[in-house]
């Protein structure tokens, strides 16, 4: 049975650029139901913690850095099968191969600054959800 829900996060350049309005429109005109929304600033420390299983890789510690450079918004969202159609949404990691119409091929601006996050698995879902919201948040 797949999870009912992901994991989405608006990336600090999209929302320095006022792509947050658009980006939600997209969401919401793919069935995506928002079940919780908040906008937060991450500390170094924290995008570290987030983004821990790329730890060691070449790209870490420059993304911490800019995942931790402003705002983001985080989001819960809920739909049937959605950590893959929100994968699907989104679109492949680097913006010069993301299909059109995906949120990356329309608002991303480099591989690193690539507009969104979306869960890839059940066990980050859930993990990446608990990380931003508590149960009283959900509805
Ligand atoms: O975000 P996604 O799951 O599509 O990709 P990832 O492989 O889990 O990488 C996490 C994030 O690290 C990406 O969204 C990019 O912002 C960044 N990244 C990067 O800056 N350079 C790479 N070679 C790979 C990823
Ligand atoms: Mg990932």
């Amino acid at each position: 049975m797949p999870l009912g829900y992901t994991f989405g996060m608006i990336k600090p350049s999209a929302c320095r650029k006022n792509h947050v309005g658009p980006i939600l429109a997209m969401i919401n005109q793919a069935g995506f139901r928002i079940s919780a929304i908040r906008s937060t600033k991450l500390t170094k420390e924290e995008a570290e913690t987030f983004y821990e299983m790329h730890r060691g890789k070449e790209f870490y510690e420059s993304l911490c850095e800019f995942m931790s450079s402003g705002p983001i918004i985080a989001l819960l969202l809920e739909k049937e099968n959605a950590i893959e159609d929100f994968r699907k949404l989104i679109g492949n990691t680097n913006p010069s191969m993301a299909e059109e119409g995906t949120i990356r091929k329309m608002f991303a601006e480099s591989l690193q600054k690539n507009a969104i996050h979306g869960s890839d698995s059940i066990e980050n879902a859930k993990r990446e959800a608990d990380f931003f919201f508590n149960q009283r948040e959900r509805y």
